[in-house]
């Protein structure tokens, strides 16, 4: 069987998101936290503190697994970021190569770092130095990383160049989305470049893209057999249930446990932020890829509230 990994999804798969997916559907091996980056300099405080949740740091919850991500453009960023995942007692860290949103890919981060060999280079030398030496703020574990990347920002080449530098350094798995940055999430997947990264990577390998359903997931074990996991976004949000029911852990009254992860949530959300809008614009963004299995009427009362009390009423008329 393989293990189900959940995609990081800035704004969706908030420290309040995971602690409450694992609550009430689970199935997943490991949550993936949304990317950390520098702003002002520093490590971005606000993705600092969502690796916390109900006041419990996420690296000490015995219940899920969470593995803190990071995006840099060169090997300094990736140091002081890596530092700050490292004080907050993680022992493994996911680098992102594949994120094609402008902002980060014209900062030559993400799908934006894919051309520049050099900086990968450094970077890769740098997760050597720490595998050997490093250790969380404990002092007790060794560190331990993965990448997470695309084929290229223009071109599958800019991939198969990096591949030697990532053969060549330490790395827990690298997870591949087969498709473009410019494409970003839209588009034909290659398969044809995927299998040939699947044939020539050394390193165990995870597949991340568009699966939405278990006769996916099984196809992709059938076809794959060396595959180390599948990593899901979407199709997870869409079916919370989708890794549970892989894993044959049944998932009976699927609205009453949506409702009941929306509580979670909900009650999380309330205690994190302050006023109305803080709020929602948390809690609304929850509902965006179930929207398929909310009647039409309801899903647009719940989006266009403005006010807390509308937004239950709305959620109310669910059950
Ligand atoms: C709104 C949005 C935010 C995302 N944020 C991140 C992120 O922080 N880090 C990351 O590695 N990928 C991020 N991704 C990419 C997803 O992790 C995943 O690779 C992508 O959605 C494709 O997988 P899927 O088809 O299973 O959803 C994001 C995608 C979307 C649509």
């Amino acid at each position: 069987m393989l293990k189900v990994l959940f995609a990081p999804l800035q704004g969706y798969t908030t420290g309040i998101y995971r602690r409450a997916h694992a609550e009430i559907f689970g199935g997943v091996d490991a949550y993936y936290a949304p990317f950390l980056r520098i702003e002002n300099g520093l490590p971005r405080e606000k993705d600092l503190r969502d690796l916390e949740c109900a006041g419990v740091a996420e690296r000490n919850r015995t219940d899920y697994k969470v593995i803190p991500q990071i995006i840099a453009n060169c090997v300094q960023e990736f140091k002081t970021l890596a530092e700050a995942v490292l004080q907050k007692g993680f022992t493994e860290i996911d680098f992102n190569m594949g994120c094609p949103f402008p902002m980060q890919v014209n900062r030559h981060r993400g799908a934006g770092l894919l051309i520049n060999v050099q900086a990968v280079q450094e970077i890769m030398d740098e997760i050597k130095r720490m595998s050997g030496s490093a250790t969380n703020a404990n002092g007790t574990a060794p560190v331990k990383f993965s990448v997470k990347m695309r084929l290229g920002q223009n071109s599958p080449d800019e991939a198969f160049a990096l591949l030697p530098i990532l053969n060549d350094t330490p790395l827990a798995h690298i997870t591949i989305h087969p498709r473009l940055g410019k494409q970003q999430y839209k588009g034909a997947i290659d398969f044809n470049s995927f299998e040939k990264f699947y044939n020539e990577c050394k390193h165990p390998l995870v597949y991340n893209g568009d699966i939405t359903s278990v006769s996916q997931i099984c196809e992709m074990e059938r076809k794959y057999p060396k595959l180390a996991a599948l990593m899901i976004g979407r199709g997870l949000l869409a079916h919370p249930n989708l890794a549970a029911e892989y894993k044959a852990l049944g998932c009976k009254d699927f609205l009453g446990k949506i409702l009941q992860m929306h509580q979670i949530i909900f009650e999380d959300a309330c205690k994190k932020f302050q006023g109305d809008s803080q709020i929602l614009s948390h809690i609304q963004s929850f509902w965006e890829y179930l929207e398929p299995n909310i009647p039409k009427k309801i899903f647009k009362k719940i989006k266009k509230a403005g006010k807390l009390s509308e937004y239950s009423e709305a959620v109310k008329e669910l059950s």
